[in-house]
């Protein structure tokens, strides 16, 4: 139905998405699942990135070994991106993060930006968009315009729950960038929350809701 999404259908990605829906999950046991979840999702977005050959030597030899091939740059998108960045930095300790600040107006449900640090090797890196929730997709396309702003090219964003709604946004606006998510639900509420959903991330991440 959209080309470029992907939907990480591995059993262990769905196992800890399920405990994550159910709204008995604590703020503990939430962060420490999104967390584990995002690092098994990155291993399979990362699955396919570029790597170069470089020699090595072991204590009895001479050989060669393939690193990647290009600095990561991870961009969470504050505040629930920051819950999937810890799992991610295990995986890829050496990635720079570029932090981007955007909160959805409640109102509008329209992306409003409040800080951004970005690295200066943007244009050399593997851009990870991460966010756990991509709903009307404004937040998904206003983190992308930034990245694409500041230089970057290589990019992917990397989701826990998308919305149709979001994905055909995102699509239209950036056909190039492939979507990584654990699940296609089924549609957007009146006040842009998905359906069935897992509630306010950034709530249910850090105890606020
Ligand atoms: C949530 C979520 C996304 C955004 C998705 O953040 O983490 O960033 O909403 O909605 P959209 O696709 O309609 O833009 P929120 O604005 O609630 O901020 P928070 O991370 O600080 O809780
Ligand atoms: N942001 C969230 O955290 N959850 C939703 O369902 C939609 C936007």
């Amino acid at each position: 139905m959209f080309k470029n999404l992907t939907i990480l259908d591995h059993p262990l990605i769905q196992q800890k998405l399920f405990y994550l829906r159910d709204k008995r999950t604590n703020n503990l046991n939430f962060r420490t699942m999104l967390d584990e979840l995002a690092g098994l999702m990155v291993y399979e977005v990362t699955r396919n990135l570029p790597v170069r050959e470089r020699s090595v030597e072991t204590p009895l030899e001479l050989t060669s070994g393939f690193v990647l091939a290009k600095p990561v740059t991870l961009v969470p998108i504050l505040r629930a991106g920051l819950g999937m960045a810890t799992g991610i930095l295990k995986l890829i300790p050496h990635a720079r993060v570029a932090h981007l600040g955007l909160y959805r107006d409640k109102t509008t449900l329209k992306p409003v930006e409040y800080y951004r640090k970005f690295p200066s090797d943007l244009p050399e890196s593997e851009i990870i968009i991460i966010d756990p929730m991509l709903a009307t997709g404004g937040s998904a396309v206003a983190a992308a315009d930034f990245v694409k702003n500041n230089g970057g090219k290589s990019i992917s964003f990397v989701c826990l729950v998308a919305a149709p709604e979001g994905i055909a946004l995102f699509e239209k606006r950036h056909p190039e960038i492939p979507v990584y998510t654990a699940a296609l639900d089924r549609e957007l509420n009146d006040h842009g929350y998905i359906l069935p959903g897992l509630g306010d991330a950034g709530d249910r991440i850090y105890g606020t809701e």
